[in-house]
């Protein structure tokens, strides 16, 4: 690779000519910056706090969404909500999955600054040590691996801060406090009202091998069952990237400053800046586009971290990326770098339901409230399964999981409630891709999962909906449990064809995906990012999000996301010298 294009300035567009919360005005905006984050969601609030450390360096954070402010006050056990309120949400339909019968899907991804962190589950799980230790080997770089995270994952003053759950009960047992943070930034706490299913997940787990408890599935030693841990305060709200590395404290610096409601469109060469950088074109004419222009320049680096959709829209709308498939689009290719928005990955996940008998006299059940989550597991299917006879194992090692169960208590008001728990294939093999449906960066991209395309998904699949069914076999629910809801009730749990076809049907994704600017070694053509995530063959672009991923972590992706921030913004400390 040796042509290096350099990139500087942005173009962004106010969608609707509001310029919202921090930056009041457009001439409030400076020409130029030390730093431009572009997207001020989960990753992007953490390195726009760490690089404002230093008052002389100034940040620019430009967000397409709104203010998060309507969603501060919100408590439990409300907190799910924002994920079903679309105005935060980029309301993105991905395109027909074959894997699904050909259906497409709704696809939220945060439109709000903190990004998807404002609008998540809030479940807090790294995956397995062995997931990153794959990614420092991929890449060649053991900063990735984990031991080398530490400092990162747990340190006292970085991402992670323990928080007592809002009842305060005790949480002994429940979690193992060496391996977290205590004075991080983003807070992290067990479940309130602990009593919810406790006796029958800890009996199941006593009376069945086969699902062993595990004090701390975020130990990097994942597999069993163990509570959940989300991001959730003291007092019971979210802690997002907004309310937490965006809190007050941080917010009041006089050199990090926030524009809200403006969506940027594409990076233009650093020799298309122009003396009158600040001036402001009316895009009126442009189909789709609303409000005024405005360009902005990097001094030092732009930091794309509008997540594993965002970026590669915004990639291949400044002509980075696959050379052919962009001039076919009618967009002038900048630098070739195929790999940009393909490798998509995405964990299938499916809701299994089953009924309950809310009017049981276990005062543990009776009144449990709605939505509530309280414990995960991490679990894998058997090795010697057939599948891997055809198929190598995509687990990074023994110690990973290849399933999750999470549950949620759905309905327990009338009578007959229901109980779901929630079955993910955590490494997938099939890989998605994000691409472009149009040359105005005002229309969404097209989005492909490529989820349960490869049989190990659907096999894979198949045996977490049996394992689902085998854990609630357990006597410790035999006074609560009734059986499986309608959709399960008809289909033979040893019939491979009904429970795909029940799959099929029922698979949604876990909203996850990672891959689509993807770390890869240095000097390779694949991949997307050096693994000091710089774009390759690009100078003044670096990646900061979940889309640098090369590998999906083996549990949610929130977590990895805020870790890879915090190292990242110590790169980018180190390669210009910031010593605050
Ligand atoms: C509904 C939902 C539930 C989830 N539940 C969980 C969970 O319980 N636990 C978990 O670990 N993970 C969960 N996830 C996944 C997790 O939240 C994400 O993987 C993670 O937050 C992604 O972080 P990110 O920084 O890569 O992107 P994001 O946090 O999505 O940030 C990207 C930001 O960039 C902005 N942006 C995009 N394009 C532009 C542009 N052109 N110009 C300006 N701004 C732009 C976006 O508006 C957004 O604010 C969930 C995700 C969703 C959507
Ligand atoms: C999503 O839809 C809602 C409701 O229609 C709308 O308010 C919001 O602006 C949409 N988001 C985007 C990014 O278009
Ligand atoms: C996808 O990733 C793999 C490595 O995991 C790599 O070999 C391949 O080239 C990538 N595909 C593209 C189109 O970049
Ligand atoms: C896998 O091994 C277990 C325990 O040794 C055995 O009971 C089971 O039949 C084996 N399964 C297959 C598919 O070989
Ligand atoms: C892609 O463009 C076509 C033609 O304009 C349009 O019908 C379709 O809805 C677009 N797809 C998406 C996902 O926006
Ligand atoms: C599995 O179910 C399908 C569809 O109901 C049926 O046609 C098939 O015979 C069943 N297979 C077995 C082995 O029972
Ligand atoms: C990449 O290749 C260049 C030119 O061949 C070389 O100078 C550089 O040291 C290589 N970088 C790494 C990290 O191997």
């Amino acid at each position: 690779m040796t042509r290096i294009v350099s990139f500087s300035v942005l173009s962004v567009v106010f969608l609707d000519a509001v310029i919202g919360g921090f930056v009041d005005s457009a001439a409030d905006i400076a020409s130029a910056y030390d730093f431009i984050v572009v997207g001020g969601g989960t990753a992007g609030n953490v390195v726009a706090n760490r690089l404002s450390e230093d008052p002389l360096i100034q940040v620019l954070v430009i967000e397409a969404g709104g203010s998060n402010e309507r969603l501060n006050g919100i408590e439990m056990p409300f907190l799910l909500a924002p994920a079903f309120d679309t105005t935060y949400s980029w309301n993105f339909t991905t395109v027909p999955q074959p894997g699904l019968g050909g259906r497409s899907l709704p696809f939220a991804r945060g439109f709000v600054l903190g990004g998807s962190s404002s609008i998540n589950g809030m479940i807090y799980s790294r995956g397995s040590a062995e997931d990153y230790d794959a990614t420092a080997q991929l890449t060649g770089d053991e900063g990735w691996a984990w031991d080398n995270l530490q400092p990162y994952i747990r340190k006292a003053s970085l991402n992670e801060r323990w928080a007592e759950p809002v009842d305060n009960h005790p949480t002994s047992g429940q979690f193992n406090p060496t391996v977290h943070g205590l004075a991080g930034i983003t807070s992290v706490s067990l479940p309130p009202l602990a009593k919810a299913l406790d006796r029958q997940v800890t009996q199941t787990t006593e009376e069945s091998p086969e699902f062993q408890f595990n004090l701390d599935t975020n130990s990097g030693n994942q597999l069993g069952i163990g509570w959940l841990q989300s991001t959730i305060t003291s007092e019971g709200r979210r802690d997002s990237s907004a309310t937490s590395y965006l809190g007050p404290s941080f917010i009041s610096r006089p050199n990090l400053h926030i524009l809200l409601n403006s969506q940027v469109t594409r990076l233009l060469p650093a020799s298309d800046e122009s003396d009158d950088d600040t001036s402001i074109f009316d895009l009126t004419d442009t189909p789709g586009t609303a409000g005024p222009k405005h360009v902005v320049t990097a001094k030092k680096e732009i930091i794309l971290s509008a997540g594993s959709i965002g970026t590669p829209h915004i990639l291949l709308h400044s002509g980075i990326g696959d050379r052919d498939e962009l001039s076919n689009l009618g967009i002038s290719p900048t630098h070739h770098l195929p790999g940009v928005g393909k490798n998509l990955t995405e964990q299938p996940a499916v809701n299994n339901v089953w009924l309950v008998d809310s009017t049981s006299n276990d005062p543990d059940v009776s009144g449990l409230p709605a939505g509530f989550f309280t414990h995960i597991g991490f679990l894998r299917i058997p090795d010697n399964a057939s599948i891997f006879e055809t198929v190598e194992d995509p687990a990074p090692g023994p110690n990973t999981a290849r399933i999750e169960f999470n549950s949620v208590v759905v309905d327990p008001i009338s009578s007959v409630g229901s109980l779901s728990i929630t079955t993910n294939v955590l490494t997938p093999i099939s890989r998605g891709s994000v691409t472009l449906n149009s040359s105005d960066p005002l229309d969404d991209p097209l989005i492909d999962l490529g989820l349960l395309e490869h049989e190990f998904e659907s096999f894979t699949m198949r045996e977490a909906v049996r394992a689902a069914q085998r854990f609630l076999d357990s006597p410790a629910w035999d006074d609560y449990i009734i059986g499986p809801s309608e959709a399960l009730a008809s289909v033979d749990f040893k019939n491979d064809s009904q429970l795909n076809a029940y799959v099929r049907k029922n698979a949604a994704p876990a909203l996850h995906p990672v891959s689509t600017a993807a770390m890869s070694p240095y000097n390779v053509s694949w991949g997307v990012t050096d693994p000091d995530l710089k774009v390759k063959g690009v100078q003044g672009v670096r990646v900061v999000d979940a889309s640098v991923l090369p590998l999906i972590p083996s549990g949610h992706t929130q977590a990895p996301v805020y870790i890879i921030a915090e190292r990242a913004s110590d790169l980018i400390k180190l390669a210009w010298n910031i010593t605050v």
